[in-house]
This record gives C-alpha cells, sequence and structure tokens, in this order.
C-alpha cells in the first residue's frame, strides 16, 4: 500500500465509527485516580464478588477440560436452564432449541441483534435518558438512533404518544431498557400495554433489555415478551453480569422467535464462534443456585436505594424514587451548573466521583448518575461531603 493511499485517520477509519463519539468520560475517570481519598459512585457494577460456588463451577468445568469452543448457540444445558429460569420467573416459554442464543454478555446480545435486523438507514427509536452503548451499537450496525424525549416529573417513563409522534416509515425498532440505566425507572404492565399496542399498530420490532429485571424494589418486573401479542416481535436480552455480579464473565442471552435467533445465530457464528466454554459452566450454576445470592445483593441494593434517595432529597438535589436497577439520578439545578460542571467540582472539591447526566442524551443534561453498588458507609460519607458542596454553590448560585 502507498504511503499516500493512508494518509488521514479519515481514509483509515470507516465514517461511521468516526461518528461514535468516545464515551467522555475518561478526563473524570482520570483526575479521580489522581486523587486520594475518592469515593466513587460512578461504576455501574454490583460491589460483590461473584458467589464462589459459581467461580467453583468454572474451575471444576476447567479441571473437567471443558476448555474448548462450544456449539455456537451455547451448551444445550445452559440453554435449557435460561428456558427454565424464563418460565419459572415469567411464565414465558422459549424453546431452548431454536429461541435462545447464548453470548458474550448482553452486550454482544444486542450488537447482534441490531447486526441481524438492521438495514442501512433504518431507523430505531429509543427514549432519552439512555445507555450510553445503544446509540452507537445503532450506528455501526448502519442505523439511525432516533430519540423520544421523557420527562423527569414522570420519573422518566416512555410515553405512547410521544414514541408516537416520532414514528417514521422509517422506523424498524423499538429500543428500551427497563429497568433503566441511567434513571432507574421501571414500567408497571399497564404502562408496557400502551408501549405494545404502539409496536403492535407501527409494526415494530421490538428489543427488551431486561439486564437489570432482577433488581427491581417493591415491584415486579414485567418481561415485555409476556404481553399480548409481543413475544413474536421482541428479542429480549439478558444476562448474569448484574443479578450474579458477573460483570467480568461476559455472559449474557438472547431470545425471541426461531427465525430471527436463528439469523443471530449465524451472525454469531461467523464473528464469535460461541462465548467462553467456563463462563457458560458458571452461568449454568448461577441460574441453577444462585437465587438465594440474588436475594441477598438484592436486600442490600434496598438498604442503599433508600439511604441515598432520602439522603440527595435531603440535601436539595431533587431525585425521583428508582425502581429498579442500582442508581439513582438526581437534578442538578439547584447549583446551577450543567452536570458536566457539577461532576467536575465535585470530585475538585470533595473528591466524589458521578456520571454526568449528558453522557446519557440530552434529556439527561441537569442531572448526575449515582451508583450506590458501593458500600452503606461510602454512600453516607458521599452524601455528606455531597452536602457541603450543595450548601456551598447554592448559596453562592
Ligand atoms: C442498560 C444496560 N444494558 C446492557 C449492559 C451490558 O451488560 P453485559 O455485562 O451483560 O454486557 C449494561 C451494562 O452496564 C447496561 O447498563
Amino acid at each position: 500500500m502507498s504511503a499516500k493511499r493512508v494518509t488521514g485517520a479519515k481514509r483509515r477509519i470507516a465514517e461511521r465509527v468516526t461518528r461514535v463519539s468516545d464515551v467522555g468520560f475518561a478526563k473524570f475517570l482520570n483526575l479521580f485516580h489522581s486523587l486520594e481519598g475518592g469515593i466513587s459512585l460512578s461504576v455501574g457494577e454490583p460491589d460483590f464478588p461473584t458467589p464462589w460456588h459459581i467461580c467453583e463451577a468454572a474451575i471444576d468445568a476447567m479441571k473437567k477440560g471443558i476448555t474448548t469452543y462450544t456449539p455456537t448457540a451455547g451448551f444445550p444445558e445452559l440453554r435449557e436452564a435460561i428456558a427454565r429460569h424464563l418460565e419459572k420467573l415469567y411464565g414465558i416459554k422459549y424453546n431452548p432449541e431454536t429461541e435462545i442464543v447464548v453470548t458474550v454478555g448482553s452486550s454482544q446480545a444486542m450488537d447482534l441483534a441490531f447486526r441481524t435486523i438492521i438495514d442501512p438507514g433504518d431507523e430505531v427509536i429509543m427514549p432519552d435518558p439512555y445507555y450510553v452503548c445503544y446509540p452507537s451499537c445503532i450506528v455501526l450496525a448502519h442505523g439511525v438512533p432516533v430519540t423520544v424525549p421523557t420527562r423527569p416529573e414522570n420519573d422518566f417513563k416512555l410515553e405512547p404518544d410521544q414514541l408516537e409522534a416520532r414514528i417514521t416509515p422509517k422506523t424498524k425498532v423499538l429500543l428500551f431498557g427497563y429497568p433503566a440505566n441511567p434513571t432507574g425507572t421501571e414500567l408497571t404492565r399497564e404502562e408496557y400495554a400502551d408501549i405494545a399496542r404502539v409496536a403492535e399498530k407501527h409494526d415494530l420490532l421490538v428489543i427488551s433489555d431486561e439486564i437489570y429485571s432482577r433488581l427491581t424494589y417493591g415491584v415486579k418486573h414485567t418481561c415485555f415478551p409476556t404481553m399480548p401479542g409481543m413475544k413474536e416481535r421482541t428479542i429480549l436480552l439478558d444476562g448474569v453480569s448484574k443479578a450474579y455480579a458477573m460483570t467480568g464473565w461476559r455472559l449474557g442471552y438472547a431470545a425471541g422467535p426461531a427465525e430471527i435467533m436463528a439469523a443471530i445465530s449465524k451472525v454469531h457464528q461467523h464473528t464469535m464462534l460461541s462465548p467462553a466454554s467456563m463462563a457458560q459452566m458458571a452461568a449454568l450454576e448461577a441460574l441453577k443456585s444462585g437465587e438465594d445470592d440474588v436475594q441477598r445483593m438484592l436486600a442490600e441494593y434496598s438498604r442503599r436505594r433508600e439511604v441515598i434517595v432520602r439522603g440527595l432529597n435531603d440535601i436539595g438535589l431533587k431525585c425521583h424514587e428508582p425502581k429498579g436497577a442500582f442508581y439513582a439520578f438526581p437534578s442538578v439545578k439547584v447549583t446551577g451548573m450543567t452536570s458536566d460542571e457539577f461532576t467536575e467540582n465535585l470530585l475538585k472539591e470533595e473528591k466524589v466521583i458521578v456520571m454526568p447526566g449528558s453522557l446519557f442524551g440530552r434529556l439527561g443534561e441537569g442531572h448526575v448518575r449515582c451508583c450506590y453498588a458501593t458500600s452503606l458507609a461510602d454512600i453516607e460519607e458521599a452524601l455528606r461531603r455531597m452536602a457541603c458542596f450543595v450548601e456551598r454553590h447554592r448559596a453562592r448560585s
């Protein structure tokens, strides 16, 4: 290749990749790591170690030589366990042979789903604020992300009339994830029914990201494909990362109509071959025997949630009650700062790191995400420091 042909990033990097922004959080993280005595409410993962019996299942698999490629869609016994798990929790039946594909985290399931169903220019519609990776994954699959505004006064819930107003002839997919990252919002079955009617009316495919489905507080999660008529048009994404404290194992799955799952499996086969064999054996153990662990961690998140939501509201950072996941999403308007300014100043002055809401879409501006998957002692100390910070800046504003 001649030197002339490779000049400039523009020539080397695909145009759609240049359109995907960096998460833009690195500068805050670098600053955080340079400080001593900092408290992080930023990283969205459990602070618990993976329960040991789950680790042992992986060790045992390695001892038995289960270290090779596996069937593309995952070990049959794991797919059966996933099917049993979904049926037990929600009464929904998936055929483990044809309707479930095991993936490298639910992240890969999402990537596969988009790559499988999107043609160039297809629009994927989703509520704003959104999980940071959604728009990027859509763009990388040659799709067009379209956002639907939500309102803090309605707990950032996706509203059917707002959704319908943004549907065009190019809209192919509706994407949402409840409980939601960054807002902790969960929908009721009635609210899901309204969304289902819109999906049906406009013949949309639905991707329902249910990675936080096990982490709800005082409400029962509705698995979207259990809504009448939705199973045949929905790809359900889930995994073991959040509920079983297994983010590093990279194990998730997609479940959906056989025709779509066969196509997903084909893309999976050509791009990943299979998920890691020992991680699959660990996930099998988690699904079979990890329920007590889920309940133990959930009880702890629940205690922390109460403390952080009350604490944030008490210091003047208005925060709706998150019904799921492990995020609080308070407004910082009382300080007169943008979410970026709040994050940077809080970090510099009080050594507490949160995530600016602007990362999660236009409607995230004016808020910050506080992850409470950290110790109660850290949460209490972070709240104390944030109270001083808000007091100082409220007085000035
Ligand atoms: C909403 C949402 N979906 C998906 C993921 C990815 O999870 P996994 O570890 O299963 O790839 C995350 C991780 O933070 C998330 O917040």
